[in-house]
């Protein structure tokens, strides 16, 4: 499974990288926000700074909602730069605009999916990846985990090559989950990467063996 950093902030995504684990990042203009990114310019050069910091591939998200925007926007952003992946929302204009972009040779992210359905239509379309949103679906009473099990039939029932990006992770258990269920990607907080490597049994257990070392080197 790939891991993919799901932020804008550069120090974290720095700090991922140099784990030696990092396959990709993920933003969107709420992760952008946060990190007060304002402007085009900045924007623009935020993802640049984005794309030099790491190997893998970088979601852009497009503002535009209307088709010829989408295209407009997303081909800007392609041109950034060659790791950049061209994130676009799950509507109407949405769907055709991946069409085109699929067409072009441009990656694509489909974003905001909720259902297998969406998917389904996203892997039509020819995305590179679908953003199934679990944590969010978790929140309102649905299972989250469950609807990558489902896309992930789907998509092998017809061999369909999209990857399924599990967005929207909130914690080291989604992540398990997600693997278990064969997600292509799953795209996290630091904090839920950083999770993986704990344990209170490794704590303890190298707490006793450099106890022990030093019981007999002094
Ligand atoms: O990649 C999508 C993700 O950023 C959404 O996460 O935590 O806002 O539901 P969240």
């Amino acid at each position: 499974m790939k891991f993919f950093i799901d932020t804008a902030n550069l120090e974290q995504i720095k700090e991922a990288q140099a784990l030696g684990v990092l396959d990709g990042v993920t933003t969107n203009p709420s992760l952008m926000a946060k990190e007060g990114i304002k402007g085009e310019k900045n924007i623009i050069q935020h993802y640049v700074d984005i794309c030099n910091a790491v190997t893998g591939d970088v979601s852009a998200e497009v503002i535009a909602t209307d088709y010829e925007g989408i295209i407009k926007e997303g081909e800007q952003l392609a041109k950034l730069h060659k790791q950049i992946v061209v994130k676009v929302p799950m509507i109407k204009d949405g769907i055709k605009a991946i069409k085109y972009f699929s067409n072009k040779g441009i990656k694509t992210n489909c974003t905001l999916v909720f259902t297998a359905g969406q998917a389904l239509l996203a892997a039509k379309a020819g995305a590179t990846y679908v953003s199934p949103f679990i944590g969010r679906l978790d929140d309102v009473a649905y299972d989250g985990v469950s609807l990558i099990a489902q896309i992930r039939l789907i998509y092998g029932n017809y061999g369909y090559k999209t990857q399924i990006l599990a967005a929207s992770i909130r914690h080291v258990m989604h992540i398990i989950q997600c693997a278990e269920v064969g997600a292509d990607v799953a795209t996290c907080p630091l904090s839920a990467i950083l999770g993986l490597l704990k344990h209170p049994l490794t704590d303890s257990g190298l707490a006793q063996f450099l106890a022990d070392y030093k019981k007999i080197n002094g």
